[in-house]
């Protein structure tokens, strides 16, 4: 389904939702980035630094000659901690739906890793899509930092985990979580004082109007974002202050005072949790990694044979 078809689809149920595969034009994606710099948004900044301390231990569960697929790139700073240590690596294999932003991401660390082959795949992971093949020998092993796995529902990671463990077939999956913690720190860290966060909700509907030409008030919507508890999980929205129509090609769309559309979902989880679930696609579970508030933990699973 295209943005628009999709878009059309979530305007017209109720809830409404839409997938947070959207944020990620080139304007998304660098929103992003700038999160990542942001002082309350601690996964960046916690992933960094086990990968930074703990990279030689992950380099070695991926082991000599491997193929690395990144699932969700962006700006690929983590994957560097990994080739920094990685043994002789056969090709590095990003993947993102944000095409011009993963290219230029590319450019950047050819020129710190010249000898490596790099394969970038723009592609839609959540869809079927072609890998660069595998010679025979080489291991493909997967990244999945970030903690992008929580963006989906749990049904949605375990197919993610279920097509994961077909590709990595052999292999293994170094996965980032976000873990359980007080709530207090999760709001601050989605609701950030600068307004970053909010910008980068609100492009979602700049970039209907860009893209789409989308018509609404961009005064009329707000960023909104809370701890769902029972569900483990922050939620993100576009709240609508007042009553108000969106004009999407020639369909209008009513919102209420107070009506949301359901942006993204960001699940945190325990780490036994998340193994139980990743053993329902075939991955056993390796080593793990957690940084001394117990923040954010990453994980190595090995693949089925
Ligand atoms: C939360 S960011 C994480 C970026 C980076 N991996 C990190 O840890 O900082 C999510 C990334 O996944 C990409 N992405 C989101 N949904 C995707 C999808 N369905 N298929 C491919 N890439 C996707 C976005 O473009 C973005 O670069």
């Amino acid at each position: 389904m295209s943005f628009s078809e999709d878009l059309h689809a979530a305007l017209a149920q109720r809830p409404r939702r839409i997938s947070p595969k959207y944020f990620y034009d080139d304007i998304g994606s660098r929103l992003f980035e700038q999160i990542c710099e942001l002082p309350e948004y601690y996964p960046t900044c916690t992933e960094l630094a086990l990968l930074h301390t703990h990279g030689a231990e992950m380099a070695a569960c991926i082991g000599p000659r491997a193929q690395l697929v990144e699932y969700g790139a962006g700006a690929l700073r983590k994957v560097r901690g990994l080739l920094d240590h990685m043994q002789a690596p056969h090709a590095f294999v990003p993947v993102d739906i944000s095409g011009e932003h993963l290219l230029a991401a590319c450019a950047d660390l050819q020129l710190a890793y010249p000898a490596l082959a790099i394969t970038p795949v723009v592609a839609d992971f959540t869809q079927p899509h072609d890998l660069p093949r595998r010679p025979v020998g080489v291991r493909r092993v997967g990244f999945f930092p970030g903690s992008s796995i929580g963006n989906f529902s749990p049904a949605e990671a375990l197919s993610f985990l279920n097509m994961a463990a077909q590709e990595l077939r052999g292999g293994g999956l170094l996965i980032g979580i976000d873990l359980i913690k007080d709530p207090a720190v999760l709001h601050a860290a989605y609701s950030d004082a600068a307004g970053v966060t909010a910008a980068f909700n609100l492009n979602l509907l700049e970039r209907a109007r860009r893209e789409l030409g989308a018509e609404f008030d961009a005064t009329g919507f707000a960023h909104s974002a809370f701890y769902n508890a029972p569900q483990q999980r922050i939620e993100m929205h576009l709240m609508s202050l007042r009553q108000q129509v969106l004009s999407l090609g020639d369909q209008r769309y009513e919102f209420a005072a107070g009506e949301t559309l359901h942006t993204e979902n960001s699940h945190k989880y325990s780490v036994n949790g998340f193994q139980e679930q990743a053993a329902l696609a075939g991955f056993s579970a390796g080593p793990v990694w957690t940084d001394a508030r117990g923040w954010f933990a990453l994980l190595w699973l090995t693949a089925p044979a």
